[in-house]
């Protein structure tokens, strides 16, 4: 049996950690618990004994612990040590080596790969010291998994949720390599817009923040799906298991995608710019005249590869309407030769935003999703794809 160390940091999610054990037990995961004093004020070591069938352990300064199991032995024992939810003090404290109680003890001593999974108000978790807590963290090892968007205890609303304790266990199985609903798959996801350039130093994009498209390869990764991102400039972080090709320009993305195959599945979700310029050698000097662009059309991505010999078994791509949504979706996704369409109503100021609207078009008809987090778009669409392949 594989089995994990659960670290329960002090925040309001500690009671999803609860779920999380009963979870884990379900799949057949050991679950020894510790819990932080500050966890010990949202649930109680009990809770947590009672769902782990183990003893719970919130101090360094019981002896008799400290002969029979030690700090070092606790996390021996474990395949994976997690850590739900880390808290951005805790995480501070992990980045900077601070072992000043057993839950820290235990992360410093530890030789065994570490899984956080962070919760905490919006503000706290874009504030600098956490973003590079973060960044210091995934670059010692530790898999720091993106928090959910939506309404958070506090009031406001972003980013800091902690995932759903579905999404952690399946990145905990992710980990300890037991599962997932898309183990064994390869799934290609484009994001993000295209820079088509007009001389070296101006260029033609669009809005696109790639956010929607890198939700979902986050997403097909906690599914245990291998995932190939190909995105356009985007300021994202690469989510946790996700390999990255970075590219600028439509050719520059075709050709990438290209290269990727085969794939298992494909998600269209860049807005690849429809056209190039001609691109001046040098700056194009203001002269009397505005110059006159030429422009010439770019691949489509997706119609090439839904075309191509060695065509993914599911194809889906995005439609980004300002009318007639569900229409054009129809027509786009008949025309483009894709399975499924998600088409997007950005009639509303969708881009670069939070929330979506999106309708699933597939041969069987139109579901809509309303006004949901990109997140949970994207765990929905992670799932109906596990349910396709
Ligand atoms: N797409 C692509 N390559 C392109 C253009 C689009 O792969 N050169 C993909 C997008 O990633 C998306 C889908 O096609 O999945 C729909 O793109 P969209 O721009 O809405 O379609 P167009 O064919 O450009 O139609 P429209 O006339 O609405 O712009």
């Amino acid at each position: 049996m594989k089995r994990i160390l659960l670290i329960v940091g002090g925040g309001i999610a500690a009671y999803k950690a609860c779920e999380l054990v009963r979870l884990c037990r379900k799949a057949g995961i050991g679950v020894k618990c510790v819990l932080t004093e500050g966890g010990q004020h949202f649930v109680t070591p009990m809770t947590l004994a009672a769902l782990s069938e183990s003893q719970v352990y919130t101090t360094l300064w019981d002896l008799k612990d400290e002969t029979e199991m030690g700090h070092i032995q606790l996390s021996r024992e474990a395949d994976l040590v997690v850590v739900a939810p880390a808290t951005a003090d805790l995480m501070a404290k992990m980045a900077a080596g601070i072992a000043d109680d057993l839950a820290t003890t235990l992360l410093l001593a530890t030789d065994k790969p570490v899984l956080a999974a962070p919760a905490m108000n919006v503000r706290m978790w874009q504030h600098a010291a956490t973003r590079r807590n973060v960044a210091t963290l995934r670059t010692d090892g530790v898999t720091v998994l993106e928090p959910d968007e939506g309404p958070m205890a506090c009031g406001e609303y972003g980013p800091g949720r902690l995932p759903e304790p579905d999404a952690i266990l399946a990145a905990i199985q992710n980990a300890l390599e037991t599962g997932g609903r898309l183990k064994g798959k390869h799934v290609l996801v484009t994001a993000g817009p295209t820079h088509e350039p007009i001389d070296p130093v101006r260029y033609i994009a669009n809005r696109s923040s790639g956010r929607q498209g890198f939700a979902i390869a986050e997403a097909l990764a906690r599914l245990g799906a291998k995932v190939t991102l190909v995105s356009g400039p985007v300021a994202l972080a690469t989510p946790a298991g996700v390999t990255r090709v970075d590219v600028e320009t439509a050719q520059e993305m075709a050709n990438a995608v290209a290269s990727a195959l085969p794939a298992d599945a494909a998600v269209m979700v860049a807005a690849v710019g429809d056209w190039r310029a001609d691109a001046a050698p040098q700056k194009i000097k203001k002269g009397a005249a505005p110059p006159n662009l030429q422009l010439s059309e770019n691949p489509d991505i997706l119609a090439l590869l839904a075309k191509s010999p060695h065509r993914p078994k599911l194809v889906i791509g995005f439609a980004a309407e300002t009318e007639q949504v569900i229409e054009h979706a129809t027509a786009k996704r008949a025309r483009k030769g894709a399975d499924w369409i998600v088409a997007n109503d950005v009639s509303g100021d969708v881009m670069g935003g939070d929330a979506n609207t999106v309708h699933l078009v597939t041969a069987q008809g139109v579901e809509h999703w309303e006004r949901l987090p990109k997140s949970e778009v994207a765990r929905r669409l992670a799932d109906r794809i596990a349910d396709a392949l």
